[in-house]
């Protein structure tokens, strides 16, 4: 019998994971208590943008394998297996990860669970958390014994959620027994013959696969942005250093783009609920370095808001600046954590008049950050600007012609806090370029 599928939270994750078991031909519901959201899925809108998800999201919708609901009834009545997709943002004041909606959804769920099924967490939790919620489930579902519970992290990108979910590079499940095992066996029979590895584990271990990956690639951008600050101080060229270490298999090339850091939903909020629980399991000194990835983070932000101030004659009051970029990343209109509108955000406090265009993030950037000005274009944002700021390595921003943009703007000054810009030709057109931990570009 071919597993039915809820997927409960239909934010990024939740949106994409529940279309794509759609996808791969499996029934499904898809459930939110945010009664709106359900509405605009229903309706075949995605509310964030994600390449190729909204075509899929119809597909499904129209051909009626996907469907939406409120009722955690429903989903209970309806689903096999129940993927658990909800957000665990940061606490308030705290490092530590809020797991209240995860654990909402338990509560909410498991008093309808009258049948043999299958709750798989697929949320970023504290180590620890899927013992605690399988007792949960045990004490509150009619079922007894015949509803479990398994932990499967989701190690989507977003910008590439779709294909990261249909085709991952693995699949790590925690589970309590051979029969969850062999439910996740046919949930993900497709990936497992294309041959995804498939990891079984306990509890503990998928829990922490999920941030000890998260860690890794946060240490991989702090170390090649420390990297940046010695070349500043030295004369060196990061991006010429990143290729140069890069080139050996055992360190790669990948996420050694040096620039203003990473943001977003995902690293800086895990690295933070790493050390927290580390501390609450008496190891914090096992992660006490990622307090300096952090810091280290942060500091490239600072650091760019100081180049931005240099290239305006060392005071940004009565200065304007145009910053290309506002989502954490290309490809993606989440602003959360960006880089971007933290260093507009900073200069604007300094006292410049702040413009800012991003291809997609902008009716998100103005809900987080109304004060700053936003401009419907390149153009718009770079008139009379002082110095352009590039922020976010759109492939827009890339393919702007130096020569047009220098007739509109006051000053041809250029920070780009990506390094993915072509210096040459900047520079051909008469741009002053500021690449970080390029101390050799003039
Ligand atoms: C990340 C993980 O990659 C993913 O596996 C996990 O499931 C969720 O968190 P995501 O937040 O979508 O995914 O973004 P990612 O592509 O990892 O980028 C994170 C940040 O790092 C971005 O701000 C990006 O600009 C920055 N980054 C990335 C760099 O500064 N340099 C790099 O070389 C790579």
């Amino acid at each position: 019998m071919t597993q039915r599928i809820s997927v409960i939270g239909t934010g990024y994750l939740g949106t994409t994971h529940a279309v794509c078991m759609a996808e791969l031909g499996f029934e499904v519901v898809g459930m939110d208590v945010d009664t709106e959201k359900i509405t605009k899925l229903s309706q075949g809108y995605v509310p964030f943008y994600e390449p190729d998800l909204e075509p899929l999201l119809r597909k499904h919708v129209e051909s009626g394998r996907l469907r939406l609901t409120s009722s955690y009834a429903e989903v209970a009545d309806f689903g096999d297996v129940h993927f658990i997709c909800v957000g665990t943002p940061q606490r308030k004041g705290e490092f530590a990860a809020d797991v209240s909606y995860v654990e909402d959804v338990v509560e909410g769920l498991a008093p309808h669970l009258r049948r043999q099924c299958l709750l798989v967490g697929k949320s970023t939790v504290p180590v620890g958390t899927a013992d605690h919620l399988a007792q949960r489930v045990a004490e509150l579902a009619p079922a007894g014994a015949a509803a479990e519970l398994a932990w499967n992290p989701e190690f989507l990108r977003e910008g590439f959620a779709v294909e990261d979910t249909l085709k991952p590079d693995r699949l790590v499940i925690g589970v309590s027994s051979d029969h969850a095992e062999q439910v996740l066996r046919e949930v993900y029979a497709e990936q497992i013959a294309a041959g995804t590895p498939f990891l079984v584990t306990n509890y503990a271990t998928a829990e922490l696969s999920k941030v000890a990956a998260n860690a890794f690639l946060a240490t991989k951008i702090s170390f090649i942005n420390a990297m940046a600050e010695l070349c500043e101080h030295a004369g060196g060229d990061v991006t010429m250093l990143a290729d140069a270490i890069g080139y050996d298999d055992r360190i790669g090339r990948k996420f050694l783009n040096s620039g203003i850091g990473f943001g977003g939903g995902c690293l800086p909020k895990d690295i933070r609920a790493f050390m927290a629980r580390a501390g609450e399991l008496g190891a914090d000194q096992a992660l006490t370095f990622l307090r300096e990835v952090d810091a280290i983070n942060i500091r490239r932000r600072t650091r760019t808001v100081d180049m931005a101030r240099e290239c305006c004659d060392g005071s940004f009051v009565g200065k304007r600046v145009a910053v290309l970029g506002a989502a954490f990343k290309p490809n993606s209109d989440d602003v959360r954590d960006s880089p971007a509108l933290n260093v507009a955000g900073l200069i604007q406090l300094q006292g410049a008049q702040v413009s800012v265009y991003d291809p997609k993030a902008m009716t998100n950037a103005s809900r987080y950050f109304p004060t700053l000005d936003y401009a419907d274009s390149i153009k718009a944002a770079c008139g009379g600007a002082h110095v352009v700021l590039h922020l976010t390595e759109w492939r827009e921003f890339r393919d702007i012609d130096p020569v047009q943009l220098g007739e509109v703007v006051a000053q041809r000054y250029v920070v780009d806090g990506r390094n993915a810009l072509d210096v040459g030709r900047w520079e051909a057109a008469g741009w002053t370029y500021r690449g970080l931990g390029r101390g050799v570009v003039s």
